[in-house]
């Protein structure tokens, strides 16, 4: 049978590491093309040669996804590279421990153009080249966090509650040009998001070692190729997911 995502070019962005990790190598199983991006671009080229390794095609161009010379670059270049834009997964992102009184608000600004800025400049221009193919995915990663704000990690959440709002006020600008926009919002990933974000056992893994086994990043990767390999009359357009013990956020 022919892979899902043959011929496809898809861009994934915080692909250094955790769920976009995983979802490069799950799109490229599909046979999609993939363009690779994070702030390590060493990282990015030991991903590329696993997967060049495996039979597929990979690119990398390493940059900060809060920049939006860097988003120009990525698109510019993977249009060079490929001809094509089909895909792309909008989810570089970090957290930060604490709500709107204990989080570190030198941290704020830094938080919102990497999470929001930077995420909605790539959300946009990836859309403009859509509609003019009238085809194409864009999914942006939220998080149960952004869904029902916690005071674990409150201030992040309003990162990605900020973020769902835009995918959704995108989808209803473009779906009428066949461009599907689908937020994926997961519950707690093992990855290195927790060290990153400043969780400690203390504000975090305390509360948490009730849910049982936690999702893993190949977890998000198959839904995130499971939406985009769907018929293109058909858009599962927002997705939470879950470890099943996990009852709140
Ligand atoms: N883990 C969870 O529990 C969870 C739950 C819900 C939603 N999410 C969301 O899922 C997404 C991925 O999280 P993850 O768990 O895979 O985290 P992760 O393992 O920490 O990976 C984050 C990725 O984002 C990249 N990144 C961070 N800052 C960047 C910047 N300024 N410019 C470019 N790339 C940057 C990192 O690469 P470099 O450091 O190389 O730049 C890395 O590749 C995030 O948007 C996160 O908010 C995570």
């Amino acid at each position: 049978m022919e892979p899902l995502l043959l011929n496809k070019t898809a861009i994934i962005t915080g692909a250094s590491a955790g769920i976009g990790w995983a979802t490069a190598c799950e799109l490229a199983r599909h046979g999609a093309r993939v363009v690779l991006t994070a702030r390590r671009a060493d990282r990015l080229m030991e991903l590329a040669e696993k997967i060049k390794a495996d039979g597929g095609q990979a690119w990398t161009v390493s940059g900060d996804a809060g920049d939006k010379t860097h988003i120009d670059h990525l698109l510019a270049q993977t249009m060079q590279w490929t001809g094509r834009l089909d895909i792309v997964v909008v989810n570089a992102g970090r957290g930060l421990a604490g709500g709107v009184l204990t989080s570190d608000e030198t941290q704020w600004e830094s938080l919102y153009k990497l999470n929001v800025l930077g995420a909605a400049h790539l959300m946009r221009a990836s859309a403009q080249i859509m509609v003019e193919n009238k085809s194409g995915d864009i999914v942006a990663l939220g998080s149960v966090a952004g869904h029902n704000i916690s005071p674990y990690s409150g201030f992040y959440g309003s990162t990605k509650w900020a973020i769902a709002a835009i995918a959704e006020s995108l989808r209803r600008e473009v779906c009428g040009q066949a461009v599907r926009v689908t937020t994926i919002k997961p519950g707690i990933v093992e990855s290195e998001f927790q060290a990153v974000a400043g969780y400690t056992y203390e504000n975090f893994t305390k509360s948490i070692v009730r849910f049982g086994k936690v999702l893993t990043p190949d977890d998000v990767a198959k839904v995130i190729g499971y939406v985009v390999s769907q018929p293109p009359h058909v858009h599962l357009n927002e997705l939470v997911l879950r470890p099943t013990g996990q009852d709140y956020p």
